[in-house]
């Protein structure tokens, strides 16, 4: 049995094909990207409606199967951008009703979740989410995950991205502020954790307030990097505490981070923690993770009436109804 899962809700359209026990056959993506990192819901739209079908005949392909022998179609009902989850959504229904195949719509945030325990070896962490748009701290409690903290303005992803438009770092900026803070000295900027939850809004105003009186883009690199980074372990490890769990997967985008999985480490490994990242294929947006969650929740028996999009479904609005 083999599932063809279907991903689109933000810049990536991404098929991918993987068997009922969890081996990946083929993961392919094909991402909208513009200069400045502005996307535009229509534009992303439209990239989308022109790649999926070479995206699906390569990834097809590249799992050595055809469309007809798949069993299952599973895609991002959300959230996301309305005009691209629409896409998805409506290639899923085209094959589905071509090749009369189930289909099944899960929720984006919740595949990132599990596709991390399943190409690691934790079992039941605490996950970390940073991508661009998301930093949550989440832990499943009582049949939900659960969002212990999150960040009360901009995801992290972005903060750096916006002080990387002002430093001219081009877009995502991530990468290169890593190689910059290496060379760096530490400048104190804002360390906001209130509770469990972030903010780095005031913290990218000053970073760009210290870029125009001249300080060096590297010291800000890697103060920028400190202070969060910072902030993350600490909200962190007290959702470790709190949960009792011994666990911590490291999830999204800026996961790519070296000196933030050094930092986590650190921190699991002086409370005799686990610490889990994933693989770089697997942390940023893609459809192997769709593809899985649709075989968990198909598995667990769920069918659905009407194939549908929830743009600002959260991750606790689903009730955990697989093991
Ligand atoms: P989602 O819809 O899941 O929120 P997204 O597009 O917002 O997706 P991802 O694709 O998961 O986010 O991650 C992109 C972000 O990761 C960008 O903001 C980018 O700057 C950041 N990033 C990538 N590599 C690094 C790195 N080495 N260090 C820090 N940040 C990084
Ligand atoms: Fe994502």
């Amino acid at each position: 049995m083999n599932c063809l899962g279907i991903e689109s809700t933000a810049h990536t359209f991404g098929i991918s094909v993987v068997d009922f026990n969890g081996k990946i056959l083929s993961n392919e993506i094909d991402m909208f990207s513009v200069k400045d990192g502005g996307m535009i819901p229509h534009e992303v739209a439209e990239h989308h409606r022109k790649v999926c079908d070479s995206v699906l005949n390569r990834a097809l392909e590249k799992a050595g199967t055809k469309i007809e022998d798949i069993n299952l179609i599973s895609y991002s009902h959300g959230p996301g951008l309305s005009p691209a989850l629409i896409v998805g959504k409506d290639f899923a229904k085209k094959l589905s009703e071509e090749n009369k195949t189930d289909i099944i719509g899960v929720n984006h945030c919740i595949a990132h979740l599990t596709i991390g325990t399943l190409v690691t070896s934790a079992k039941d962490p605490v996950y970390l989410y940073v991508s661009g748009v998301n930093t949550q701290v989440i832990a499943l409690a009582g049949g939900k995950f659960r969002i212990f903290g999150e960040t009360l303005d901009i995801g992290l992803g972005n903060a750096l991205d916006k002080f990387g438009r002002e430093a001219g770092l081009g877009f995502p900026a991530g990468p290169l502020i890593e190689k910059l803070a290496k060379k760096g000295k530490y400048i104190e900027l804002p360390y906001t954790v209130k509770g469990m939850d972030v903010s780095f809004a005031g913290l990218v105003t000053k970073t760009k307030q210290l870029l125009d009186s001249g300080n060096s883009k590297e010291d800000l690199c890697f103060s920028m990097q400190e202070t969060c980074f910072s902030m993350l372990a600490e909200v962190s490890e007290r959702a470790m505490a709190h949960c009792e769990k011994d666990e911590l997967i490291l999830i999204g985008g800026v996961g790519a981070n070296k000196r933030l999985i050094q930092m986590l480490e650190k921190m699991c490994s002086d409370r005799n923690a686990k610490f889990y990242s994933v693989p770089l294929e697997y942390a940023g947006d893609q459809a192997a993770m769709i593809a899985w969650q649709g075989i968990l929740e198909f598995k667990a028996g769920k069918r659905i009436s009407e194939v549908e999009i929830y743009p600002y479904e959260r991750v606790d609005d689903v009730k955990v109804i697989w093991e």
